[in-house]
């Protein structure tokens, strides 16, 4: 008797385990009231995807040129947790998000959200595409609309147990995704505020700059103050305005490092960080030189050393 009521115990609380579990992994998309009524700008939108990097994961390995307009998918983006195979966005409507409504793509952008209601992981980098602005994302989705379509299949990840069971990415949110869009600071000038969007937003420089936590979230209390590389080799350096980071740097030099891939020692930008420069040599300087303001502001972080 008192074994069988220990059983029912246990059932009990796993039940109650699993109910908790669905319910706080449940995913919390947004609805239609966030669009506004006017349609996306793809002439816009093509500065946002420059400024996104879109096409550093999401063309073919090794894609130049036009080719890195063709969103095929195919780059594998390897981490602690496993081996992401980045899908195919090209507009094709068996293979990419040609079926995707506006409203599709904005839940997968700022919640990391897919159509069916499931969790994307976040090698997307959403925690960051999370504060672009809705109206931005409208743009950026009109641009991607006029991209060529290719029909290549999408590769499924390569993921041990647990990190292969989506809905457990919920958990994860929880801790990692506040949902919030950038808010501009009054008290700075327009254009520290367009380069601290830029950063935060799109560009989404602490993905690589900012070190993580042991569960792979963003720890912003070190924000762009260097983590180490991804790759496994050597350090992804610190960008805030310490002397350990780009103390040294004037705003202007920032901008020409972004436009040429040249340090002010005319060293030039290597590792992962040479596809970023690429992509921002595409923007409009004054994108450029909003960034370099906006990292001048950036505090030096506790483990920014000389
Ligand atoms: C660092 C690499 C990386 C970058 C940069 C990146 N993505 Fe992705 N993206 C991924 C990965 C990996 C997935 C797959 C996530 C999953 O399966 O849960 C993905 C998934 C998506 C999806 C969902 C596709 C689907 O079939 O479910 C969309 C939409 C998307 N990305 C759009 C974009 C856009 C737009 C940009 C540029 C603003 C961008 N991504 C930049 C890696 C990236
Ligand atoms: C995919 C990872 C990645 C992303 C995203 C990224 N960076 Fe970097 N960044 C690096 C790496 C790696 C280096 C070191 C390059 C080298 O060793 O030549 C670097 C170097 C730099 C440097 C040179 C610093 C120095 O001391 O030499 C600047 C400036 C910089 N990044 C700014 C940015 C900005 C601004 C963004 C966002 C728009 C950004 N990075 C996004 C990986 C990244």
């Amino acid at each position: 008797m008192r074994v069988r009521s220990a059983v029912l115990v246990l059932v009990a609380a796993a039940a109650v385990a699993a109910a908790a579990f669905w319910f706080m992994t449940a995913p919390q998309p947004l609805s239609a009231a966030v669009l506004p009524d006017k349609p996306g700008d793809a002439a816009k939108g093509e500065r946002l995807f420059w400024a996104g990097g879109c096409a550093s994961c999401h063309a073919a390995p090794g894609a130049a040129g036009d080719d890195l307009l063709k969103l095929s998918g195919g780059v594998a983006i390897t981490s602690p947790f496993g081996t992401f195979h980045a899908p195919n966005i090209s507009p094709d409507k068996a293979h990419g998000i040609g079926n995707w409504s506006t409203l599709d793509f904005i839940n997968a952008m700022k919640r990391g959200i897919a159509p069916d209601g499931s969790h994307l992981y976040p090698a997307f980098p959403y925690t960051s595409y999370q504060r672009m602005t809705v109206p931005d994302l409208l743009d950026l989705k009109a641009y991607l609309d006029t991209l060529p379509t290719d029909a290549t299949a999408n590769q499924p990840h390569d993921l041990p147990f647990p990190f292969s069971i989506r809905r457990g990415i919920g958990l994860w949110k929880l801790l990692y995704l506040d949902g919030e869009t950038f808010k501009p600071d009054p008290a700075k000038s327009e254009a520290v505020n367009h380069g601290a969007y830029l950063v935060e937003g799109p560009g989404h420089c602490n993905e690589c700059h900012t070190p993580r936590t042991a569960l792979g979230g963003l720890d912003r209390s070190q924000a762009l103050g260097g983590a180490p590389d991804p790759s496994g080799k050597g350090r992804v350096p610190d960008i805030t305005s310490g002397p350990g980071g780009l103390g040294d740097w004037s705003a202007g030099d920032i901008a020409s490092a972004l436009e040429t891939g040249f340090t002010p020692d005319f060293d030039s930008i290597g590792g992962t960080m040479a596809e970023v420069q690429r992509n921002m040599a595409k923007l409009p300087a004054a994108d450029r030189e909003a960034i370099g303001e906006y990292l001048k502001q950036v505090p030096p972080v506790a483990a920014s050393k000389p």
